[in-house]
């Protein structure tokens, strides 16, 4: 697997990365077996970078990962890197209560992280979301001195904008910032990604699939249970969802044409983009991950790049991203 330098000062990592988020909470119904088989495969695939949350199943995502980890071939164990976002709280019964990026908040998650991953160090460690009550410098700084001890190697941001961005890196350098960016989301093109390219900050990606809305999989008829996330997700619900899926329809032509799948050619158009952008895929089923991982050898020329522009043209899809509470918690979004 080809590798990427994330951001002008952090690791070479795979170019494509596996976030481990479905594998615990937000979309339904899970299947530990299966979801360590996927980190497996992954990691025999090359894959490096490794993405959780310590709010993902409020710790189980981190100990379904030491776990993977654990039983994977010493080599490949050694290769993988961590990514790591805290901040969020949740009560027992799995809703979000609150959100804490204070100095203190931030060293007490990654006590808690480090023992359910059952390492010494966490490769990359970043808040979620800006906690507005607290100056992003004083969430970095504490981030820096956890750098300093050992306990973390970089400093990673997730769905802020422009303007925390350069607070942030002036605070300490800064390696990747986390943000959604699909065909359907390119809200991140007009002033962060300038921003983060002129301050050699990198971008994983995620929801490059939409969380599967444009993965060619998802279907109009298909039921999601109260615990799915997608369930609440203003792209799919009623019409948005046909109109989303139309754009999908769209694109499942050109996908023909090329002889590849709606999802390659989703995930390809993203690592199109630039090599500043690692794809994180949220592949929770071995076969899945083989198709993700097929996007690699999907070259897409300026007639592919053309036609794709032209069925799914930027501000497309119908419907937020996130339900109006969390698009008000979205920094990115100001
Ligand atoms: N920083 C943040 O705020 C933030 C937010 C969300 C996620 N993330 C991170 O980004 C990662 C990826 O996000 P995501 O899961 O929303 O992204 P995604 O890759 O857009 O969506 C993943 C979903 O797409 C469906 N899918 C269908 N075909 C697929 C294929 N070939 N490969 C992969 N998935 C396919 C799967 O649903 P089915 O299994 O139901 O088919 C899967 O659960 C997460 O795991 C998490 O680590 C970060």
């Amino acid at each position: 697997m080809r590798t990427l330098k994330l951001g002008s000062s952090g690791p070479e990592v795979s170019e494509v990365g596996l976030g481990c988020m479905g594998m615990s909470s937000m979309y339904g119904d899970t299947d530990r077996d299966e979801s360590i088989a996927t980190i497996h495969a992954a990691l025999e695939a090359g894959v490096t970078l490794l993405d959780t949350g310590d709010f993902y199943g409020q710790g189980h995502n981190e100990l379904l990962i030491n776990e993977a980890l654990r039983t994977a071939p010493a080599a490949r164990r050694e290769q993988a890197l961590i990514s790591v976002k805290f901040g969020g709280q949740r009560d027992p019964a799995g809703a979000f209560v609150g959100y804490d990026a204070s100095p203190a908040a931030v060293k007490n998650f990654a006590a808690y992280s480090l023992q359910r991953l059952g390492v010494d160090h966490i490769d990359v460690y970043r808040p979620a979301r800006l906690d507005p009550k607290v100056p992003v410098e004083e969430t970095v700084g504490a981030i820096a001195e956890l750098v300093e001890a050992g306990f973390v190697r970089y400093i990673g941001l997730s769905e802020v904008g422009a303007e925390t961005i350069r607070r942030a890196a002036a605070t300490a350098p800064i390696v990747d910032l986390q943000i959604e960016y699909s065909l359907i989301s390119r809200s991140v093109e007009e002033a962060i990604l300038p921003t983060t390219r002129e301050l050699g900050i990198g971008i994983t990606a995620y929801g490059v699939l939409s969380r599967g809305l444009i993965s060619g999989h998802f279907t109009r008829d298909r039921k999601l249970d109260a615990r799915d996330f997608r369930a609440r997700v203003p792209r799919f619900q009623g019409e948005n969802l046909r109109h989303n899926l139309g754009l999908v329809e769209a694109l499942r032509k050109i996908a023909e044409q090329k002889g590849v799948t709606v999802a390659q050619i989703a995930i390809a158009w993203v690592a199109s983009r630039g090599d500043d952008i690692v794809p994180l895929v949220g592949a929770r089923r071995r076969d899945r991950l083989t198709e993700a991982l097929g996007a690699r050898d999907v070259t897409l020329d300026d007639f592919d790049l053309a036609a794709i522009e032209r069925a799914v043209p930027a501000g497309a899809a119908a419907g937020d991203r996130y339900q109006p509470s969390e698009m008000a918690h979205l920094d990115s979004e100001r």
